[in-house]
């Protein structure tokens, strides 16, 4: 609402006079600081109704400034200007209280834009959690948080971007999510799995063709990246793009156009990238698989997504929304033994094993006999904590130790092998074999 106060911060002349400029001229009454106390010393005088502030500053910086401004002053808001675009500072200056981040040189547009937004939102905010708007990326481990917070972010703006992921971790997942929440949601997705495509066929499919153009080509072709114009091109596997069609991706992203085969005219595209890949990029770039300037073009984030056994807190909740909320759910047993995996397939192999299993049991609960875990890297070591009694262990060494849960196991279990294998979390043939040990 103009006439509101505003105070812009920032220790770069230029950028200070530019920015508030920008705002006057929208009608805004602007005070300026050149750093972080004396923009204290501002709003301790007359607390503004927002304050738009550079992160890099000397002495106090942005996150400092953003800190003590959300403590004294908790009704200020706040918009943080930065050059940088690492996630991690990003998804730090928005927990810490910000409304907003704005990647540098802004446009006057723009900063009058996310000015005025802040000032409609900030008169009725309810603060949710930014990563409350990406709830099919299920899960309550901090790490999943992080992921659902990177989404959230990395949509609110147009840069492309990289999910890093072993398979089955939910990198499509998350591609999807952040063309829902961006701007381009009224786009196309397109995706594009890299490693299909001949890399003969690289230009054809990209670039599209006219009808004649080759032997086979008997009528036109728009190609992936006509057909993702105006939205979202998701390039999976991008391992497998090998480095001549790097180079002439490079070029579509440097360029924005693209020239079907055969055509004698090339046509402008806006296309955002997003790429995903299970291999490190860092090991890519190192073994020279990955170009480094293509990387930088696609990496305007870069979003990790971490595998599921480094999260099993996750596992109760993706069961529950795999399952469907059926309540018949899962034995404790069964539980414990998923959380024990080492899932090599993700949360895809879960789901399968989970919905084979929900076949087997008919319906009812999920017990550990019901579940296939042969391919799911289940450790073959015994869970000591539920196959061992109470008291002290007695045995000092491990083969001790490990005899003394077998008989446990078979004494609970009146002899049974199966069930005694089942509760030790091994397989009926392993526990035979133990067994036959001296
Ligand atoms: N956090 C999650 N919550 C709910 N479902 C998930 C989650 N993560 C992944 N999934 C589901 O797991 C399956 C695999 O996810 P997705 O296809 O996105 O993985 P990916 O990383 O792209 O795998 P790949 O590298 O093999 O292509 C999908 O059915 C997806 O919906
Ligand atoms: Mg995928």
């Amino acid at each position: 609402m103009p006439g509101e106060r505003l105070l812009v911060v920032d220790d770069d002349p230029g950028s200070l006079s530019y920015m508030s400029l920008a705002l006057e001229q929208a009608g805004y009454s602007v005070r300026r600081a050149t750093d972080g106390l004396s923009a204290l010393v501002a709003i301790e005088g007359e607390p503004p109704a927002l304050v738009v502030s550079d992160l890099q500053m000397p002495g106090m910086n942005g996150l400092d400034l953003l800190e003590s401004i959300k403590q004294r002053w908790p009704q200020v808001l706040v918009i943080v200007t930065t050059v940088e675009e690492e996630v991690a500072t990003i998804v730090e200056v928005v927990q810490r209280g910000a409304m907003n981040y704005l990647v540098k040189p802004v446009s006057p547009a723009v900063l009058r834009s996310a000015a005025a937004k802040a000032l409609a939102h900030g008169a009725t905010r309810t603060p949710a959690p930014l990563d409350a708007c990406v709830p099919e990326m299920v899960g309550v481990s901090p790490a999943i948080v992080r992921v659902r917070q990177a989404v959230a972010l990395a949509s609110r703006s147009d840069v492309n971007v990289i999910v890093v992921g072993e398979t089955g971790t939910g990198k499509e997942l998350a591609a999807r999510a952040l063309h829902r929440l961006s701007s381009l949601a009224g786009g196309p997705f397109i995706p594009h799995n890299c490693a299909v495509t001949p890399p003969e066929m690289f230009d054809s499919e990209f670039f599209g063709h006219r009808r004649g153009a080759f032997t086979g080509a008997d009528r036109d072709r728009a190609g992936i990246l006509r057909e993702a114009h105006g939205g979202v091109l998701f390039l999976d596997e991008l391992e497998c793009l090998g480095l001549a069609n790097q180079a002439k991706l490079l070029r579509v992203l440097d360029d924005g156009e693209i020239r079907p085969v055969g055509s004698e005219t090339s046509r402008p595209v806006s296309v955002r990238f997003v790429a995903a890949t299970n291999r490190p990029p860092q090991a890519m770039l190192a073994s020279r698989e990955l170009r480094e300037d293509l990387y930088y073009r696609l990496r305007g984030f870069q979003i990790e997504v971490p595998p599921l056994r480094d999260r099993s807190e996750d596992i109760v909740p993706l069961t529950d929304h795999i399952l469907g909320g059926s309540r018949a759910g899962l034995t404790a047993r069964a539980r414990e033994a998923l959380q024990i995996c080492h899932w090599p397939g993700n949360i895809r192999q879960l789901r399968n094993v989970l919905r084979s299993a929900n076949t087997v049991a008919g319906g009812g609960p999920i017990d550990i006999r019901h579940l296939d875990l042969s391919d799911c890297g289940q450790p073959e070591t015994p869970r000591l904590s539920s196959t061992l009694p109470s008291g002290p262990l007695s045995p000092r060494t491990l083969h001790g130790v490990e005899r003394q849960a077998i008989e446990h196991a078979l004494r609970m279990h009146n002899g049974n092998l199966s069930r005694a294998a089942e509760a030790l979390g091994i397989h009926r043939s392993t526990l035979r074999r133990k067994l036959r040990e001296p």
